[in-house]
């Protein structure tokens, strides 16, 4: 029986724009459209930044948009990314790959103008199509190969730091605000001394003794391991995860990455220090679901006496939660954001 993939109104009008492939179809960030599309029994292959997308796919996964990860690819169907660098590295990554067309898909209140602009950086002919459903998409064709400039990497000058970020990284190479807030008040984190004299650090032979959750562009990350910590970095997109490895390795310290969604692996329990700036948002919509969900995940993965140290955006609901975990304090804050600081109890 055929499986009848959910699509939005976006998947639908890149279908139905895309031409008829002669090769390999790629999708991009988009689970149902690359079920439907091999379910039509097109020769499809997936990349996905987002590992929740990921484990949606249904079709074989591309792990990176490489001439040879994608040799036989005539055709790429892909949902337009939230950020235009996004766009842009993903056309440096295409036009690699002789002949390719590409259909790209969005809805127009997300579409602008820079995303034509980046699409032609690499692609000889863009056009746009009529909208439909409030949805629009691009398409792209003779590709001009060129050279890949990302990662890209930038020096923050007031934390003498080093930031690498591919396209889709959170905040790009800028420390973001609510971070920055954070960085603050990080000298009166638990240092890996407290940590190790505590006798909590996170499960053996690794012996982290930190966990940043949700780890973007890497700051955290590698402010903490300068501080002596060894990081546990964990995010669910690849360009998070690629970029907090070249940030650690631009900033001369060792940072363990992983990809995974919040803190799954992670023994209950086991977990001496926690940081994280959640996400605030799903796709391009604003939720709080996401960070509610981190805290509770943190919750389960704090050693006694764990702390776990957070910055959100003051209008969130995530006090009463916070406080599930243990004792609770406001430990900074501005009109934007607030951090705080959360103490399992023993
Ligand atoms: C607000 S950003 C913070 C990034 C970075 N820590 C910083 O301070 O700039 C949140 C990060 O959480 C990641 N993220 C979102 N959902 C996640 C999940 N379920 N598991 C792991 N990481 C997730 C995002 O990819 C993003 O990098």
């Amino acid at each position: 029986m055929r499986v009848v993939y959910m699509l939005d109104p976006v998947d639908r009008l890149i279908l139905d724009e895309s031409p008829e492939p002669t090769g390999r179809v790629l999708v991009i960030d988009a689970p149902g459209l690359a079920g439907e599309v091999g379910a039509r029994g097109w020769d499809a292959v997936a990349y996905c930044d987002s590992l929740l997308d990921e484990r949606l796919l249904t079709v074989p996964v591309v792990e990176e948009l490489t001439v040879g990860s994608l040799a036989g690819v005539d055709l790429v169907l892909l949902r337009l990314p939230k950020s235009v660098a996004a766009l842009e590295e993903y056309a440096q990554r295409l036009a690699l790959v002789p002949g390719v067309r590409v259909v790209a898909g969005g809805r127009v209140k997300h579409m602008t103008r820079g995303m034509n602009e980046a699409l032609a950086t690499r692609f000889a002919e863009v056009s746009a199509s009529l909208g439909r459903q409030k949805s629009r998409v691009l398409h792209a064709s003779g590709p001009r190969p060129g050279g890949i400039d990302f990662p890209r990497t930038a020096r923050d000058a007031d934390l003498d730091l080093p930031l690498a970020a591919h396209g889709g990284t959170f905040a790009g190479t800028r420390v973001d605000p609510g971070t920055r807030l954070l960085v603050s008040v990080l000298d009166r984190v638990p240092s890996a001394t407290v940590v190790e004299e505590r006798g909590t650090s996170v499960s053996k032979p690794s012996n982290f003794t930190c966990i940043d959750l949700g780890s973007g562009n890497g700051t955290l990350s590698a402010l903490l391991a300068r501080a002596g910590h060894r990081v546990l970095a964990l995010d669910e997109s690849r360009a998070a995860c690629l970029a907090t490895a070249v940030t650690a390795a631009a900033n001369g310290v060792s940072v363990e990455v992983r990809r995974a969604d919040a803190l799954e692996g992670v023994a209950p329990g086991s977990v001496p220090l926690i940081v994280c700036n959640p996400p605030f948002h799903v796709g391009t919509a604003k939720d709080s679901a996401p960070g509610l969900a981190m805290i509770d995940d943190a919750a389960r993965a704090l050693a006694p006496r764990g702390e776990l140290w957070l910055v959100f955006n003051a209008h969130l609901p995530y006090l009463p939660r916070l406080r599930r975990i243990g004792r609770t304090e406001i430990v900074a804050r501005n009109p934007k954001f607030i951090v705080t600081r959360s103490v399992r109890g023993s």
